[in-house]
């Protein structure tokens, strides 16, 4: 730059100028294309710009050092020259600061301000799941037939998943549980049978109950089967409790959620905690018995176990059989969902899909 006349440095670093100015030049009118991240770091630019050009350091700087050299006669104009330039960097440079600090001021006050006039932003609404809807449904069934709602719990001890219910040590139905233990001594309840034990120790006799829960078995997950499922229990335990009580409570219990021509049916079956004990079926719901798929063209489908509360039970209640009897049924909500809702797997319910659930209501 040196070898040039004071007049072309001036003009170099005004070339040089324009050159850099040119980027903020661009935005300078409206800078809000940038974003507030963007416009802050040209703010940052701007500064730093003003340093390299009007610092003491600058070539500008330098350029005045050389009025003194020049020519007397020239010195006037190339006094103003500079003095021209450097207004005109400033006067730049101010612009592109200023409409930055605006638009920065502005963008901050619009992010942090509070319209409180807004609406506000309504929460979306969520809904029961499918199986809790249909729980409440019998819940409410029960509750009309004078039945008690009991809570139980998830992790029982031998006791109460076994002894009570008339499985003792080295019987095979423990094994046939399949049951996930957890520390020794205590399962994962594999059923709401439990819960017969507690409610009969909590209330004493005479007892009507429903236990609506989770259990756990060490089943594959399929289109019918998952290893954490629900069931619901139930307990009817009174002086002259008979078979044929089972039997309409059952059938009630059907009609009142399946329309009032259900019909009800039962197969002699097995439980360890029930004798007699059988499994119940009801007219298929949907082909009213004349054979569907729901009901796999049977007209009937399966819905639970069954039975008159074992004597050995009651007496390791301290309840005397010869006074009290009762009897205790055992259904699955899952599968009873699945069917209701003509769902093909029950592993739907569990795979928490938003779009699936949102469905039932
Ligand atoms: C019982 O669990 C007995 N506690 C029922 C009972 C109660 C009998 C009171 C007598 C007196 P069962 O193992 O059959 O019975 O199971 C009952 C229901 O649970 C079945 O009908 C089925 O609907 C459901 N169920 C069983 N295993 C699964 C599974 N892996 N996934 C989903 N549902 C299941």
């Amino acid at each position: 730059m040196t070898d040039l006349s004071p007049q072309a440095q001036v003009e170099s670093i005004t070339k040089a100028f324009e050159q850099d100015f040119e980027r903020f030049a661009r935005f300078i009118d409206d800078p809000s294309a940038l974003g507030l991240e963007a416009a802050i770091a040209q703010q940052h630019a701007v500064v730093e710009l003003r340093t390299r050009y009007l610092g003491k350091k600058s070539a500008l700087a330098a350029t005045k050092k050389l009025i003194g050299r020049v020519a007397p006669e020239e010195r006037a104009a190339f006094g103003q020259l500079v003095q021209a330039t450097e207004a005109k960097l400033i006067q730049s440079l101010d612009q592109a600061e200023q409409s930055l600090k605006t638009y920065i001021e502005n963008e901050r006050t619009a992010r942090e301000s509070i319209d409180v006039t807004l609406p506000g932003r309504r929460p979306r609404s969520g809904h029961r799941h499918p199986i809790t809807l249909l729980r409440e449904r019998l819940e409410d069934v029960f509750v009309a037939l004078g039945y008690a709602i009991e809570d139980g719990r998830e992790i029982e001890t031998d006791f109460y998943n076994f002894d009570a219910l008339n499985i003792p040590l080295n019987h095979p139905a423990r094994a046939w549980q399949d049951t996930f233990y957890t520390t020794k001594g205590f399962a994962l309840r594999s059923q709401t049978s439990t819960v017969q034990i507690h409610a009969m120790q909590r209330r004493g006799v005479p007892v009507r109950m429903i236990a609506p829960g989770r259990v756990f078995r060490r089943d594959t997950p399929d289109p019918t089967h998952n290893p954490m499922f629900f069931q619901v229990e139930g307990l009817c335990v009174d002086r002259g409790i008979t078979l044929a009580h089972l039997k309409g409570t059952v059938a009630e219990f059907v009609r009142r959620m399946f329309g009032p021509d259900t019909v009800t049916r039962f197969r002699p079956s097995y439980f360890p905690f029930t004798e007699p004990s059988a499994e119940f079926d009801f007219s298929c719901f949907k082909c009213k018995g004349s054979g569907c798929r729901i009901c796999k063209n049977s007209g009937w489908i399966e819905l639970g176990g069954s039975g008159m509360v074992h004597p050995n039970v009651l007496r390791a209640l301290g309840i005397d059989p010869q006074e009290y009897s009762g009897f205790a049924f055992g259904l699955g909500i899952d599968r009873m969902c699945a069917l209701m809702y003509e769902l093909d797997d029950i592993r739907l319910l569990f795979e928490n899909d938003v779009r699936f659930l949102e469905k039932f209501e």
